[in-house]
């Protein structure tokens, strides 16, 4: 399907100052659509543009192709309306944008950016029947009578309940480099995470110094999975939440603020295909000192993809949990 979305610029990527970010504006103010490219997906954009040449560049994800035309430059993207730019347009705007470094911009969450994403089969046809009966039960029977769940394989790799069920923290990951759009992700969840007032009272540090994750492996009772392929560390800002109450209770807001964002990360992570391990173990000193700051660190986050994939742990019955208040 076309869509009727208008090219409007090429810009930085979020957290890296490589790759690109290309976007399209709808007739309303909010309405865009964006595709990000990294490194490699540019530069062979770059190269066919430089020559004046028509041809195709092939998206991380392997089915998603950027064919340019003569005319016009066609963005066929997996699960997405087709998008079109006149290829005179976009190839001065990719010539421009790659003659100068970028450095990377703020991360804004757009409702409608396309990344690539992993394909997964749906190799179920949903249960219909056993579907039926569950609407049928209140939210307390089924609470009661609750087996394990199962996977449902019919719902989307991101869906956020598959995301709940398939989730296990990793301990050991792979030498595979996360892309740059999925860090994006991650960070953007947190950004959106609710907070006391909104005040934001938290802040988030993303190490990509090899010294510092070896620092911070040594500040959290040697735990060598520290040392990730993406390590972020989320840290209270109790000064943010200009809220009049206690500092009891600000410090409070603030460790919950950090803590949800942490949440909203882990499960973005989990939701784009990668693993985590949530370390709450280390000397809050050394992590300030390693860090340079003043915040108090309230977790680390550690990702990346794991070694081998695991099924989620077991956990008590949802009636061992759910104490019902009549
Ligand atoms: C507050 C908190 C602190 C944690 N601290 C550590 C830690 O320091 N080291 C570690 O290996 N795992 C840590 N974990 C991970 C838990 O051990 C893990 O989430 C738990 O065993 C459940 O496994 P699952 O995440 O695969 O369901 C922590 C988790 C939480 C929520």
């Amino acid at each position: 399907m076309k869509n009727t979305m208008d090219f409007q610029t090429v810009e930085p990527s979020y957290t890296s100052k490589e790759g690109c970010r290309i976007v399209w504006k709808g007739i309303d103010e909010d309405d865009t659509d964006v595709v990000i490219l990294n490194k490699n997906e540019l530069e062979q954009l770059v190269e066919l543009f430089k020559k004046n040449s028509t041809g195709e560049v092939e998206l991380e994800d392997q089915t998603s192709i950027i064919r340019i035309n003569s005319d016009v430059t066609q963005f066929n993207l997996t699960n997405h309306d087709l998008l079109e730019v006149k290829t005179s347009e976009i190839q001065k705007q990719i010539l421009d944008y790659a003659k100068v470094p970028h450095e990377p911009q703020y991360v804004y969450v757009g409702t409608k950016e396309f990344y690539p994403s992993v394909w997964i089969r749906d190799d179920k046809e949903p249960n219909k029947e056993l579907d039926k009966k569950k609407t049928n039960q209140s939210l307390i029977q089924a609470i009661l009578s609750s087996e394990p769940e199962k996977i449902r394989q019919d719902l989307s790799p991101t869906d956020l309940f598959r995301v709940f069920s398939t989730r296990r923290s990793t301990r050991k990951f792979s030498k595979t480099k996360v892309e740059d759009w999925k860090v994006d992700k991650i960070l953007s969840a947190a950004d959106v995470a609710p907070t006391a007032g909104n005040f934001q009272g938290f802040q988030v540090f993303l190490i990509k110094n090899q010294k510092t994750k070896e620092a911070l492996v040594e500040a959290a009772n040697n735990q060598p999975y520290v040392n990730a392929p993406v390590v972020l560390v989320f840290c209270i800002d109790p000064e943010r939440v200009k809220l009049k109450f206690p500092p009891n209770i600000l410090e409070k807001f603030s460790l919950q603020d950090a803590t949800i964002a942490a949440s909203f990360s882990l499960l973005a992570a989990s939701g784009v295909g990668l693993s985590t391990i949530w370390i709450g173990m280390f000397d809050e000193e050394k992590v300030k000192t390693i860090l340079g700051t003043e915040l108090r660190p309230s977790s680390i986050l550690c990702i990346g993809y794991p070694d081998k994939k695991k099924p989620p742990k077991s956990r008590r019955k949802l009636k061992d949990l759910i104490q019902v208040i009549e």
